[in-house]
């Protein structure tokens, strides 16, 4: 354990990474956050369940684009993770990249500060839309809105020209943008045949040694993602979050002012919230998620 600790580089809201040199190690826990603010009491397995999706996804996409994923399979980490319990399954060891200084949004509905942006505005990100949309409507094809990669708070949507600066080269950016759109394309079209409208997500970029871009980080997981139910998708106001809008409305409920510290959580809300994203697995993946513990030899 204190071997795997030595190597800590950081911590996010949600996982810890720990660095082996070439290699790194993500680490997805139970941690959940709402309304900005985590909660005191984790949602088992959540963090596995993320782990799961990008992994899912990762390989789908590797036609499309090259990604970062070494292994999940603990028996394949740097010794020093590889006695650590509770790795299994919620850990990825990836490649260290050199990570591109933009957040790769892309947007199917108008939802979030993508909605804010185009009421005050009409535009997003600089990007004129049609008059009259609604919060939560599909726009006409999905569009790349860059962010800023916040240190602290929330991302900052730029402008391309803002974005193509960062990037420092117009035909890297360009191929960032088109990767974007052709993940995008690929990933909702698959989702909403299972039931579920990813209405935006982000992707990170970084350059191998070969100066060849690569997608990393998460991918296409409920935590860089807006995931909705299909069922019942209704524009003109919010969407219920896929896995989250149990807690929300439990949340709501407790008229707790949304400054930590956030209420502990009862067993129902737990229960019900870890059913939600081990659905959200199951649909998108057609199989149960306690076949992906199993597999990866997850013992509860
Ligand atoms: N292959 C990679 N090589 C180098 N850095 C990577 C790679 N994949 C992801 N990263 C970086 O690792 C970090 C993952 O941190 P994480 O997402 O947990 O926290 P955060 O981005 O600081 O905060 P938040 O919890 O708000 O997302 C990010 O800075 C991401 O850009
Ligand atoms: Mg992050």
């Amino acid at each position: 354990m204190s071997e795997l600790a030595d190597r800590h580089e950081a911590s996010g809201k949600v996982r810890e990474i720990y660095n082996f040199g070439d290699t790194m190690l993500l680490v997805a826990s139970d941690r959940i956050s709402a309304f900005d603010v985590i909660m005191p009491t984790p949602i088992p397995d959540k963090g596995r369940v993320l782990t799961a999706l990008s992994a899912f996804w990762f390989e789908r996409t590797a036609e499309l684009v090259p990604n970062h994923l070494i292994s999940i399979d603990p028996t394949q980490f740097p010794a020093a993770a590889r006695e650590t319990p509770d790795l299994a399954g919620r850990a990825m060891l990836v490649k260290r990249l050199t990570m591109m200084p933009i957040e790769c949004v892309v947007r199917g509905y108008l939802a979030g500060s993508g909605w804010k942006d185009y009421r005050d505005t009409g535009s997003i990100c600089g990007l004129r839309l049609p008059d009259g949309l609604r919060e939560s409507e599909r726009l006409p094809r999905p569009i790349f809105t860059p962010a800023t990669k916040a240190t602290s708070g929330h991302d900052i949507n730029i402008d391309a020209e803002t974005a193509r600066l960062l990037v420092g080269d117009d035909a890297r950016y360009e191929m960032l943008e088109r990767l974007s759109l052709d993940l995008y394309e690929h990933a909702s079209s698959f989702a909403r045949e299972r039931g579920i409208i990813i209405a935006d997500t982000k992707f990170e970029f970084g350059i191998d040694e070969t100066g060849q871009l690569v997608l990393a980080d998460e991918a296409l997981t409920s935590d860089s993602s807006r995931f909705w139910p299909a069922e019942g998708y209704a524009p003109g106001g919010a969407q219920p979050a896929f896995d989250k809008q149990f807690l929300r409305d439990w949340l709501e409920a407790q008229h707790w002012n949304k400054q930590p510290p956030a209420p502990e959580l009862p067993d129902d809300v737990v229960a019900g919230t870890r059913g939600r994203y081990t659905e959200a697995y199951q649909l998108l993946t057609g199989e149960p998620f306690s076949a992906y513990l199993r597999r990866n030899g997850v013992t509860p």
